[in-house]
Protein backbone atom coordinates (compact mmCIF):
# COMPACT_ATOMS: atom_id res chain seq x y z
CA UNK A 1 0.00 0.00 0.00
CA UNK A 2 2.75 2.24 0.27
CA UNK A 3 1.47 3.73 3.70
CA UNK A 4 3.79 4.49 6.40
CA UNK A 5 1.74 4.80 9.36
CA UNK A 6 3.71 8.18 10.28
CA UNK A 7 3.63 9.76 7.00
CA UNK A 8 0.83 9.44 5.50
CA UNK A 9 0.26 8.70 1.92
CA UNK A 10 2.22 11.48 0.36
CA UNK A 11 0.58 14.88 -0.54
CA UNK A 12 -2.93 15.80 0.74
CA UNK A 13 -4.79 16.77 -2.66
CA UNK A 14 -8.59 15.50 -1.03
CA UNK A 15 -10.06 16.07 1.87
CA UNK A 16 -13.52 14.25 2.17
CA UNK A 17 -16.02 15.34 5.55
CA UNK A 18 -18.40 14.10 7.30
CA UNK A 19 -21.49 16.09 6.99
CA UNK A 20 -22.75 15.16 10.13
CA UNK A 21 -19.52 17.22 11.31
CA UNK A 22 -20.76 20.37 9.35
CA UNK A 23 -23.95 20.90 11.34
CA UNK A 24 -25.13 22.28 15.15
CA UNK A 25 -26.25 19.03 16.84
CA UNK A 26 -29.90 18.56 16.46
CA UNK A 27 -30.49 17.81 20.70
CA UNK A 28 -32.09 20.95 21.26
CA UNK A 29 -34.75 21.33 18.97
CA UNK A 30 -35.74 17.90 20.05
CA UNK A 31 -38.38 19.44 21.59
CA UNK A 32 -39.53 21.39 19.36
CA UNK A 33 -42.68 20.32 16.98
CA UNK A 34 -40.66 18.69 13.92
CA UNK A 35 -42.30 21.40 11.40
CA UNK A 36 -40.07 24.66 13.25
CA UNK A 37 -37.42 21.83 14.00
CA UNK A 38 -36.40 20.49 10.64
CA UNK A 39 -37.81 24.53 9.43
CA UNK A 40 -34.10 25.57 8.51
CA UNK A 41 -30.48 23.89 8.15
CA UNK A 42 -27.51 26.16 8.68
CA UNK A 43 -24.06 25.25 8.70
CA UNK A 44 -21.65 25.54 11.57
CA UNK A 45 -20.18 28.64 11.11
CA UNK A 46 -16.41 26.63 11.39
CA UNK A 47 -17.44 24.51 8.64
CA UNK A 48 -19.04 27.23 6.43
CA UNK A 49 -15.36 28.93 7.10
CA UNK A 50 -13.63 26.07 6.55
CA UNK A 51 -15.48 25.19 3.13
CA UNK A 52 -14.81 28.76 1.89
CA UNK A 53 -10.84 28.64 2.74
CA UNK A 54 -10.82 25.04 0.89
CA UNK A 55 -13.34 26.15 -1.64
CA UNK A 56 -10.04 28.15 -4.22
CA UNK A 57 -7.30 25.78 -2.26
CA UNK A 58 -6.69 23.39 -5.02
CA UNK A 59 -7.52 20.83 -2.70
CA UNK A 60 -10.75 18.60 -3.99
CA UNK A 61 -13.39 18.73 -1.11
CA UNK A 62 -16.08 15.99 -0.89
CA UNK A 63 -18.66 15.83 1.78
CA UNK A 64 -20.31 12.00 2.33
CA UNK A 65 -23.25 11.67 4.85
CA UNK A 66 -25.28 8.74 5.72
CA UNK A 67 -29.20 7.96 5.79
CA UNK A 68 -29.98 9.23 9.22
CA UNK A 69 -28.93 13.10 7.82
CA UNK A 70 -32.35 14.92 7.45
CA UNK A 71 -33.99 15.75 4.53
CA UNK A 72 -33.16 19.36 4.83
CA UNK A 73 -30.01 19.31 5.49
CA UNK A 74 -29.30 17.22 2.17
CA UNK A 75 -30.80 19.59 0.68
CA UNK A 76 -28.69 22.07 1.97
CA UNK A 77 -25.48 20.22 0.60
CA UNK A 78 -27.05 19.71 -2.46
CA UNK A 79 -27.84 23.09 -2.99
CA UNK A 80 -24.45 23.94 -2.33
CA UNK A 81 -22.82 21.59 -5.16
CA UNK A 82 -25.10 22.88 -6.97
CA UNK A 83 -23.46 26.22 -6.32
CA UNK A 84 -20.29 24.87 -6.78
CA UNK A 85 -19.09 25.12 -3.16
CA UNK A 86 -16.92 22.41 -2.91
CA UNK A 87 -16.88 19.44 -5.33
CA UNK A 88 -18.27 16.28 -4.88
CA UNK A 89 -21.58 15.20 -2.29
CA UNK A 90 -21.46 11.80 -1.93
CA UNK A 91 -24.40 9.73 -0.30
CA UNK A 92 -23.26 6.86 1.81
CA UNK A 93 -25.71 3.81 1.60
CA UNK A 94 -26.75 1.08 4.41
CA UNK A 95 -23.41 0.71 4.93
CA UNK A 96 -20.11 2.50 6.48
CA UNK A 97 -18.03 0.67 4.16
CA UNK A 98 -19.61 2.00 1.20
CA UNK A 99 -17.93 4.92 1.84
CA UNK A 100 -14.80 3.54 -0.02
CA UNK A 101 -16.87 2.35 -3.08
CA UNK A 102 -19.32 5.43 -3.22
CA UNK A 103 -16.00 7.84 -2.96
CA UNK A 104 -14.08 5.78 -5.80
CA UNK A 105 -17.10 5.96 -7.94
CA UNK A 106 -16.90 9.33 -7.90
CA UNK A 107 -13.36 10.66 -7.42
CA UNK A 108 -11.96 7.68 -9.05
CA UNK A 109 -9.98 4.42 -7.97
CA UNK A 110 -6.68 5.92 -7.46
CA UNK A 111 -7.68 8.44 -4.49
CA UNK A 112 -7.59 6.82 -1.62
CA UNK A 113 -4.09 7.26 -0.82
CA UNK A 114 -4.27 11.41 -1.31
CA UNK A 115 -7.41 11.92 -0.10
CA UNK A 116 -7.72 13.18 4.06
CA UNK A 117 -11.30 11.72 5.52
CA UNK A 118 -12.61 13.52 8.42
CA UNK A 119 -15.03 11.77 10.86
CA UNK A 120 -16.02 11.92 14.54
CA UNK A 121 -16.59 8.39 13.90
CA UNK A 122 -13.37 6.46 15.46
CA UNK A 123 -14.67 2.81 13.86
CA UNK A 124 -15.26 4.06 10.20
CA UNK A 125 -12.04 6.27 10.90
CA UNK A 126 -10.39 3.04 11.35
CA UNK A 127 -11.83 0.82 8.48
CA UNK A 128 -10.88 3.56 6.32
CA UNK A 129 -7.05 4.01 7.44
CA UNK A 130 -6.74 -0.10 7.36
CA UNK A 131 -8.11 0.57 3.30
CA UNK A 132 -5.08 2.74 2.86
CA UNK A 133 -6.54 6.27 3.87
CA UNK A 134 -5.33 8.86 5.59
CA UNK A 135 -8.03 9.73 8.44
CA UNK A 136 -8.27 12.55 11.12
CA UNK A 137 -10.77 11.92 13.71
CA UNK A 138 -12.62 14.94 15.33
CA UNK A 139 -13.04 14.77 18.66
CA UNK A 140 -16.37 15.60 20.34
CA UNK A 141 -16.44 18.92 22.26
CA UNK A 142 -16.71 17.87 25.72
CA UNK A 143 -14.41 15.47 25.20
CA UNK A 144 -11.37 16.56 26.84
CA UNK A 145 -10.43 20.13 27.15
CA UNK A 146 -10.08 21.94 23.90
CA UNK A 147 -7.22 24.14 25.55
CA UNK A 148 -5.24 21.16 25.75
CA UNK A 149 -4.21 21.06 22.52
CA UNK A 150 -1.41 18.34 21.23
CA UNK A 151 -0.46 20.99 18.30
CA UNK A 152 1.19 20.53 15.65
CA UNK A 153 -2.21 19.39 14.23
CA UNK A 154 -3.60 17.44 16.69
CA UNK A 155 -1.37 14.38 17.88
CA UNK A 156 -0.84 11.25 15.47
CA UNK A 157 -1.11 8.06 16.43
CA UNK A 158 -0.14 4.89 14.13
CA UNK A 159 -3.88 5.06 13.03
CA UNK A 160 -5.55 8.31 12.95
CA UNK A 161 -4.52 12.13 13.63
CA UNK A 162 -6.52 13.61 16.38
CA UNK A 163 -7.86 17.09 15.77
CA UNK A 164 -10.04 19.36 18.34
CA UNK A 165 -11.67 21.56 15.91
CA UNK A 166 -13.01 22.07 12.51
CA UNK A 167 -10.57 25.13 12.15
CA UNK A 168 -7.52 23.11 12.75
CA UNK A 169 -7.28 21.61 9.58
CA UNK A 170 -6.18 23.60 7.59
CA UNK A 171 -3.04 23.65 9.52
CA UNK A 172 -3.22 19.36 9.54
CA UNK A 173 -3.22 19.59 5.69
CA UNK A 174 -0.23 21.56 5.30
CA UNK A 175 1.05 20.04 8.34
CA UNK A 176 0.67 16.33 5.70
CA UNK A 177 2.18 18.00 2.84
CA UNK A 178 4.80 19.40 4.35
CA UNK A 179 6.06 15.73 5.49
CA UNK A 180 5.21 14.70 2.42
CA UNK A 181 8.24 16.34 0.26
CA UNK A 182 11.17 16.51 1.73
CA UNK A 183 11.66 19.92 3.89
CA UNK A 184 13.79 21.97 1.32
CA UNK A 185 11.33 21.71 -0.66
CA UNK A 186 8.30 22.97 0.80
CA UNK A 187 7.97 26.70 2.29
CA UNK A 188 4.56 27.22 4.28
CA UNK A 189 3.49 31.04 3.54
CA UNK A 190 1.12 32.04 6.34
CA UNK A 191 -1.11 34.52 5.77
CA UNK A 192 -3.82 36.82 7.98
CA UNK A 193 -5.53 40.11 6.23
CA UNK A 194 -9.05 41.11 6.22
CA UNK A 195 -11.93 38.13 5.11
CA UNK A 196 -12.85 40.37 2.05
CA UNK A 197 -9.11 40.77 1.03
CA UNK A 198 -8.42 37.28 1.92
CA UNK A 199 -11.15 36.22 -0.86
CA UNK A 200 -9.99 38.33 -3.63
CA UNK A 201 -6.65 36.68 -3.31
CA UNK A 202 -8.21 33.40 -2.74
CA UNK A 203 -10.33 33.46 -5.84
CA UNK A 204 -7.90 34.29 -8.12
CA UNK A 205 -6.13 31.19 -6.79
CA UNK A 206 -3.22 33.04 -5.33
CA UNK A 207 -3.42 31.16 -2.25
CA UNK A 208 -3.52 27.27 -2.80
CA UNK A 209 -2.54 24.77 0.51
CA UNK A 210 -1.47 22.06 -2.16
CA UNK A 211 2.47 23.06 -2.73
CA UNK A 212 2.65 25.56 -5.58
CA UNK A 213 5.01 23.77 -8.48
CA UNK A 214 7.50 26.24 -6.44
CA UNK A 215 6.94 24.33 -3.40
CA UNK A 216 4.81 27.25 -1.61
CA UNK A 217 2.32 26.36 0.51
CA UNK A 218 -0.57 29.32 1.47
CA UNK A 219 -2.03 28.52 5.16
CA UNK A 220 -4.73 30.88 6.74
CA UNK A 221 -3.23 31.86 9.96
CA UNK A 222 -6.36 31.85 12.32
CA UNK A 223 -7.10 34.28 15.29
CA UNK A 224 -9.10 31.45 16.78
CA UNK A 225 -6.33 29.33 17.44
CA UNK A 226 -3.37 29.48 19.09
CA UNK A 227 -1.02 31.87 17.46
CA UNK A 228 2.43 29.79 18.43
CA UNK A 229 1.47 26.17 16.70
CA UNK A 230 0.29 27.81 14.33
CA UNK A 231 3.45 30.26 13.25
CA UNK A 232 5.36 26.66 14.27
CA UNK A 233 3.93 25.37 10.91
CA UNK A 234 5.10 28.37 9.05
CA UNK A 235 8.88 29.43 7.09
CA UNK A 236 7.16 32.47 5.73
CA UNK A 237 4.86 35.02 7.39
CA UNK A 238 2.20 37.24 5.12
CA UNK A 239 0.45 39.90 6.37
CA UNK A 240 -1.81 43.10 5.79
CA UNK A 241 -0.76 44.78 8.50
CA UNK A 242 -2.96 47.62 7.90
CA UNK A 243 -6.00 45.61 7.79
CA UNK A 244 -5.57 45.00 11.43
CA UNK A 245 -5.21 48.55 12.76
CA UNK A 246 -7.95 49.73 15.29
CA UNK A 247 -6.82 52.86 15.79
CA UNK A 248 -4.20 55.02 14.91
CA UNK A 249 -3.88 58.15 17.21
CA UNK A 250 -3.70 61.42 14.80
CA UNK A 251 -2.16 63.31 17.02
CA UNK A 252 1.18 65.79 15.98
CA UNK A 253 3.36 63.23 17.53
CA UNK A 254 6.60 63.04 15.79
CA UNK A 255 6.78 59.69 16.44
CA UNK A 256 3.84 58.66 13.72
CA UNK A 257 4.92 54.74 14.47
CA UNK A 258 3.82 54.26 18.39
CA UNK A 259 0.73 55.85 17.54
CA UNK A 260 -0.77 52.65 15.59
CA UNK A 261 -2.99 50.49 17.81
CA UNK A 262 -3.23 46.97 16.10
CA UNK A 263 -5.72 44.11 16.86
CA UNK A 264 -4.92 41.59 19.68
CA UNK A 265 -4.54 38.91 17.35
CA UNK A 266 -1.90 41.12 15.81
CA UNK A 267 -0.09 42.38 18.55
CA UNK A 268 0.09 38.83 19.71
CA UNK A 269 1.81 37.81 16.26
CA UNK A 270 4.35 40.62 16.30
CA UNK A 271 5.52 39.61 20.00
CA UNK A 272 5.96 35.98 18.69
CA UNK A 273 7.86 37.46 15.36
CA UNK A 274 10.06 39.45 17.82
CA UNK A 275 11.11 36.26 19.55
CA UNK A 276 11.28 33.91 17.00
CA UNK A 277 13.62 35.20 14.44
CA UNK A 278 13.86 32.37 12.08
CA UNK A 279 10.80 33.18 10.12
CA UNK A 280 10.78 35.46 6.83
CA UNK A 281 8.23 38.44 7.38
CA UNK A 282 6.74 39.61 4.35
CA UNK A 283 7.46 42.74 5.16
CA UNK A 284 8.52 43.39 8.49
CA UNK A 285 6.34 45.95 10.89
CA UNK A 286 9.06 48.88 10.15
CA UNK A 287 9.15 48.37 6.73
CA UNK A 288 5.20 49.07 6.20
CA UNK A 289 5.27 52.14 8.64
CA UNK A 290 6.20 54.89 6.69
CA UNK A 291 3.21 53.99 3.73
CA UNK A 292 0.77 54.72 6.61
CA UNK A 293 1.74 58.33 7.03
CA UNK A 294 1.21 60.65 4.11
CA UNK A 295 3.95 62.99 5.01
CA UNK A 296 6.34 59.94 5.33
CA UNK A 297 5.77 59.30 1.41
CA UNK A 298 6.09 62.65 0.75
CA UNK A 299 9.25 62.92 2.05
CA UNK A 300 10.35 59.86 0.65
CA UNK A 301 9.07 60.67 -3.00
CA UNK A 302 11.09 64.02 -2.33
CA UNK A 303 14.00 61.72 -2.83
CA UNK A 304 13.17 60.69 -6.39
CA UNK A 305 14.24 64.57 -7.25
CA UNK A 306 17.60 63.53 -6.87
CA UNK A 307 17.84 60.65 -9.07
CA UNK A 308 19.70 61.50 -12.21
CA UNK A 309 17.49 59.39 -14.29
CA UNK A 310 17.48 59.64 -18.22
CA UNK A 311 14.45 61.00 -19.54
CA UNK A 312 13.43 64.02 -21.07
CA UNK A 313 10.92 64.30 -18.19
CA UNK A 314 11.26 64.37 -14.24
CA UNK A 315 9.95 61.92 -12.19
CA UNK A 316 8.82 63.54 -8.58
CA UNK A 317 6.14 63.60 -5.74
CA UNK A 318 3.93 66.44 -5.70
CA UNK A 319 4.50 69.21 -4.08
CA UNK A 320 3.42 69.48 -0.53
CA UNK A 321 2.75 71.24 2.98
CA UNK A 322 1.71 69.69 5.95
CA UNK A 323 -1.09 70.86 8.07
CA UNK A 324 -1.90 71.04 11.63
CA UNK A 325 -5.13 73.30 11.45
CA UNK A 326 -6.53 75.39 8.58
CA UNK A 327 -7.25 78.40 10.55
CA UNK A 328 -3.36 78.95 10.69
CA UNK A 329 -3.44 82.66 10.15
CA UNK A 330 -0.18 82.53 7.83
CA UNK A 331 -1.64 79.60 6.19
CA UNK A 332 -1.45 81.08 2.80
CA UNK A 333 1.63 82.46 2.83
CA UNK A 334 3.20 78.95 3.93
CA UNK A 335 1.31 77.55 0.84
CA UNK A 336 2.65 80.00 -0.99
CA UNK A 337 6.43 79.14 0.29
CA UNK A 338 5.34 75.33 -0.66
CA UNK A 339 5.16 76.51 -4.10
CA UNK A 340 1.43 75.13 -3.72
CA UNK A 341 -1.27 77.48 -5.96
CA UNK A 342 -5.44 76.43 -6.06
CA UNK A 343 -6.69 74.25 -6.41
CA UNK A 344 -5.21 71.76 -3.75
CA UNK A 345 -5.94 68.07 -2.78
CA UNK A 346 -6.01 67.63 0.86
CA UNK A 347 -5.27 64.68 2.52
CA UNK A 348 -5.40 63.06 5.65
CA UNK A 349 -1.85 62.24 7.16
CA UNK A 350 -3.02 59.24 8.15
CA UNK A 351 -3.20 56.95 4.73
CA UNK A 352 -4.78 53.89 6.59
CA UNK A 353 -6.13 52.12 9.38
CA UNK A 354 -8.57 54.39 10.35
CA UNK A 355 -12.10 55.18 8.82
CA UNK A 356 -11.49 58.60 8.30
CA UNK A 357 -8.16 58.16 6.25
CA UNK A 358 -9.84 58.31 2.82
CA UNK A 359 -12.02 61.89 3.61
CA UNK A 360 -10.42 63.82 1.09
CA UNK A 361 -11.21 67.61 -0.38
CA UNK A 362 -10.49 69.44 -3.31
CA UNK A 363 -9.92 73.22 -2.31
CA UNK A 364 -10.17 76.30 -5.29
CA UNK A 365 -10.59 78.91 -2.89
CA UNK A 366 -8.25 79.90 -0.20
CA UNK A 367 -11.34 81.25 2.43
CA UNK A 368 -12.45 77.32 2.36
CA UNK A 369 -9.63 76.29 3.95
CA UNK A 370 -10.82 77.67 7.69
CA UNK A 371 -14.36 75.39 7.41
CA UNK A 372 -12.72 72.55 5.62
CA UNK A 373 -13.71 69.30 6.96
CA UNK A 374 -10.66 66.97 6.40
CA UNK A 375 -9.06 65.39 9.63
CA UNK A 376 -6.30 66.77 10.58
CA UNK A 377 -3.33 66.50 10.43
CA UNK A 378 -3.40 67.11 6.86
CA UNK A 379 -1.09 67.51 3.69
CA UNK A 380 -2.22 69.96 1.40
CA UNK A 381 -0.99 68.73 -2.27
CA UNK A 382 -0.32 70.38 -5.54
CA UNK A 383 -3.88 69.63 -7.82
CA UNK A 384 -2.17 67.96 -11.19
CA UNK A 385 -3.90 68.07 -14.04
CA UNK A 386 -3.55 65.25 -15.69
CA UNK A 387 -6.45 64.38 -18.37
CA UNK A 388 -8.02 62.19 -16.04
CA UNK A 389 -5.30 59.65 -16.97
CA UNK A 390 -3.92 57.30 -13.91
CA UNK A 391 -1.14 54.53 -14.10
CA UNK A 392 -1.54 51.90 -11.39
CA UNK A 393 2.25 50.42 -11.20
CA UNK A 394 2.37 47.41 -9.06
CA UNK A 395 6.09 46.06 -7.78
CA UNK A 396 5.93 42.18 -7.01
CA UNK A 397 9.36 41.55 -5.79
CA UNK A 398 11.71 42.29 -8.78
CA UNK A 399 9.06 42.62 -11.30
CA UNK A 400 6.81 45.58 -12.25
CA UNK A 401 3.38 45.57 -13.53
CA UNK A 402 1.29 48.35 -14.39
CA UNK A 403 -2.31 49.32 -15.31
CA UNK A 404 -4.74 52.48 -16.92
CA UNK A 405 -7.25 53.73 -14.83
CA UNK A 406 -9.69 56.55 -15.88
CA UNK A 407 -9.14 59.14 -12.55
CA UNK A 408 -10.47 62.75 -11.79
CA UNK A 409 -10.58 65.45 -14.51
CA UNK A 410 -8.57 68.07 -15.27
CA UNK A 411 -9.32 71.57 -12.18
CA UNK A 412 -10.97 73.07 -15.00
CA UNK A 413 -13.26 70.60 -15.52
CA UNK A 414 -13.52 70.28 -12.14
CA UNK A 415 -14.89 73.73 -11.16
CA UNK A 416 -17.19 73.56 -14.15
CA UNK A 417 -18.47 70.67 -11.83
CA UNK A 418 -18.74 72.20 -8.75
CA UNK A 419 -22.28 73.34 -7.93
CA UNK A 420 -23.36 76.40 -9.47
CA UNK A 421 -20.18 77.62 -9.94
CA UNK A 422 -19.31 78.41 -6.06
CA UNK A 423 -16.72 76.66 -6.30
CA UNK A 424 -16.96 75.20 -3.03
CA UNK A 425 -14.68 72.09 -1.63
CA UNK A 426 -15.36 69.14 -3.52
CA UNK A 427 -15.49 66.59 -0.65
CA UNK A 428 -14.71 63.01 -1.17
CA UNK A 429 -14.21 59.31 -0.01
CA UNK A 430 -11.08 58.26 -2.21
CA UNK A 431 -12.04 54.30 -1.59
CA UNK A 432 -15.35 54.85 -2.86
CA UNK A 433 -16.35 57.55 -5.66
CA UNK A 434 -13.53 60.10 -6.96
CA UNK A 435 -15.42 63.22 -8.51
CA UNK A 436 -15.46 62.74 -12.10
CA UNK A 437 -16.71 64.35 -15.12
CA UNK A 438 -19.92 62.21 -15.68
CA UNK A 439 -20.63 64.27 -19.05
CA UNK A 440 -17.33 62.63 -20.26
CA UNK A 441 -16.87 59.09 -19.48
CA UNK A 442 -14.48 58.55 -22.25
CA UNK A 443 -10.95 59.41 -20.87
CA UNK A 444 -9.71 62.87 -22.42
CA UNK A 445 -7.51 62.29 -24.63
CA UNK A 446 -7.60 58.17 -25.37
CA UNK A 447 -6.31 55.30 -23.35
CA UNK A 448 -2.29 55.04 -23.32
CA UNK A 449 -1.77 58.95 -24.07
CA UNK A 450 -2.34 61.10 -20.90
CA UNK A 451 -2.62 64.70 -22.65
CA UNK A 452 0.21 65.51 -24.78
CA UNK A 453 2.91 62.98 -22.69
CA UNK A 454 3.48 59.14 -23.58
CA UNK A 455 4.40 57.94 -20.40
CA UNK A 456 8.05 56.60 -20.10
CA UNK A 457 7.82 53.15 -18.59
CA UNK A 458 11.57 53.13 -18.35
CA UNK A 459 11.70 55.92 -15.84
CA UNK A 460 8.96 54.84 -14.24
CA UNK A 461 10.05 51.25 -13.99
CA UNK A 462 13.21 53.13 -12.49
CA UNK A 463 11.46 54.98 -10.06
CA UNK A 464 10.23 51.67 -9.31
CA UNK A 465 13.51 50.09 -8.21
CA UNK A 466 14.52 52.97 -6.37
CA UNK A 467 11.74 52.73 -4.47
CA UNK A 468 11.90 49.30 -3.68
CA UNK A 469 14.99 49.89 -2.33
CA UNK A 470 14.43 52.61 -0.49
CA UNK A 471 11.18 51.36 0.92
CA UNK A 472 12.62 47.86 1.52
CA UNK A 473 8.90 46.06 0.72
CA UNK A 474 8.48 43.28 -1.52
CA UNK A 475 4.80 44.02 -2.71
CA UNK A 476 3.43 47.73 -3.14
CA UNK A 477 1.58 49.80 -5.31
CA UNK A 478 2.10 53.37 -6.41
CA UNK A 479 -0.14 55.76 -9.06
CA UNK A 480 1.43 58.27 -11.35
CA UNK A 481 0.04 61.12 -13.63
CA UNK A 482 2.01 62.70 -15.89
CA UNK A 483 1.38 66.49 -15.65
CA UNK A 484 -0.32 68.61 -19.09
CA UNK A 485 1.81 71.20 -18.83
CA UNK A 486 5.22 69.77 -18.27
CA UNK A 487 5.07 65.89 -18.85
CA UNK A 488 6.57 65.67 -15.34
CA UNK A 489 5.41 62.13 -14.05
CA UNK A 490 4.27 62.80 -10.48
CA UNK A 491 3.64 60.12 -8.24
CA UNK A 492 0.48 60.55 -5.94
CA UNK A 493 -0.10 57.47 -3.77
CA UNK A 494 1.54 54.84 -2.35
CA UNK A 495 0.22 51.54 -0.88
CA UNK A 496 1.53 48.44 0.45
CA UNK A 497 0.05 44.98 -0.67
CA UNK A 498 -2.31 46.05 -3.01
CA UNK A 499 -4.40 43.67 -5.09
CA UNK A 500 -2.93 44.23 -8.39
CA UNK A 501 -6.26 43.14 -10.05
CA UNK A 502 -5.84 44.80 -13.41
CA UNK A 503 -2.87 42.54 -14.53
CA UNK A 504 -4.39 39.44 -15.76
CA UNK A 505 -4.49 36.18 -13.06
CA UNK A 506 -1.71 34.26 -15.19
CA UNK A 507 0.33 36.62 -14.96
CA UNK A 508 -0.20 38.18 -11.26
CA UNK A 509 -0.26 34.95 -9.39
CA UNK A 510 3.17 33.50 -10.24
CA UNK A 511 4.68 36.62 -9.85
CA UNK A 512 3.03 37.42 -6.47
CA UNK A 513 4.57 33.50 -5.68
CA UNK A 514 7.89 34.37 -7.17
CA UNK A 515 8.24 37.97 -5.25
CA UNK A 516 7.26 35.61 -1.94
CA UNK A 517 10.12 33.42 -3.04
CA UNK A 518 12.29 36.35 -3.73
CA UNK A 519 12.17 38.29 -0.58
CA UNK A 520 12.73 34.56 1.51
CA UNK A 521 15.93 34.13 -0.74
CA UNK A 522 16.86 37.80 0.12
CA UNK A 523 16.44 36.59 3.82
CA UNK A 524 18.11 33.62 3.74
CA UNK A 525 21.11 35.99 2.41
CA UNK A 526 21.18 33.51 -0.61
CA UNK A 527 20.96 36.60 -2.81
CA UNK A 528 22.07 39.97 -2.92
CA UNK A 529 18.94 42.81 -2.92
C1 LIG B 1 15.16 45.13 4.42
O1 LIG B 1 14.18 44.37 5.09
C2 LIG B 1 14.61 43.07 5.43
C3 LIG B 1 13.43 42.35 5.99
O2 LIG B 1 12.45 42.20 5.01
C4 LIG B 1 15.76 43.16 6.40
O3 LIG B 1 16.22 41.87 6.74
C5 LIG B 1 16.89 43.95 5.77
O4 LIG B 1 17.92 44.15 6.70
C6 LIG B 1 16.39 45.30 5.29
N1 LIG B 1 17.43 45.93 4.51
C7 LIG B 1 17.83 47.15 4.77
C8 LIG B 1 18.89 47.69 3.87
O5 LIG B 1 17.37 47.82 5.68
Amino acid sequence: MGMDGDSGGGLVNGILLDASLLFASDHNNQNLSSASASASASLLPAADSLLRKLRYSKIRTGIFYEPELSAIKVCLLEEMTRLKLFDSLIAVASSIENVVSEVALTWGENIASHTLVVSGQEELCLKLRNSGWMTAILRSPGHGPANDIEFPTGSETSSSILINKLEELPLTVCHLNKKAESKENILVVGYIMKPSREEDFAKRGAFPLYPTQDGLIFLPLNYELPIPAQLQQVDILLHKATDEIVDVEMSTASEFVNTIEYTKGMQELQRYIEHHLDCCVIDPFPNICPVLDRLKIQQILFGLENLCLKSCYKIRGPRFLKVESFKEPNLQDRLFEAKLSLPNIVKPQVACGVAVAHSMAIVFKMEDYKDLNVPLPAVVQEYVDHSSCLFKFYVLGEKVYYAIKKSTPNAATLMSLSEEGDLKPILFDSLKSLPIDKKNQQLEDGVNNAGNHQIDLELVTDAANWLRNVLNLTIFGFDVVIQEATGDHVVVDLNYLPSFKEVPDDVAVPAFWEAIKWRFRLWKGVEKA
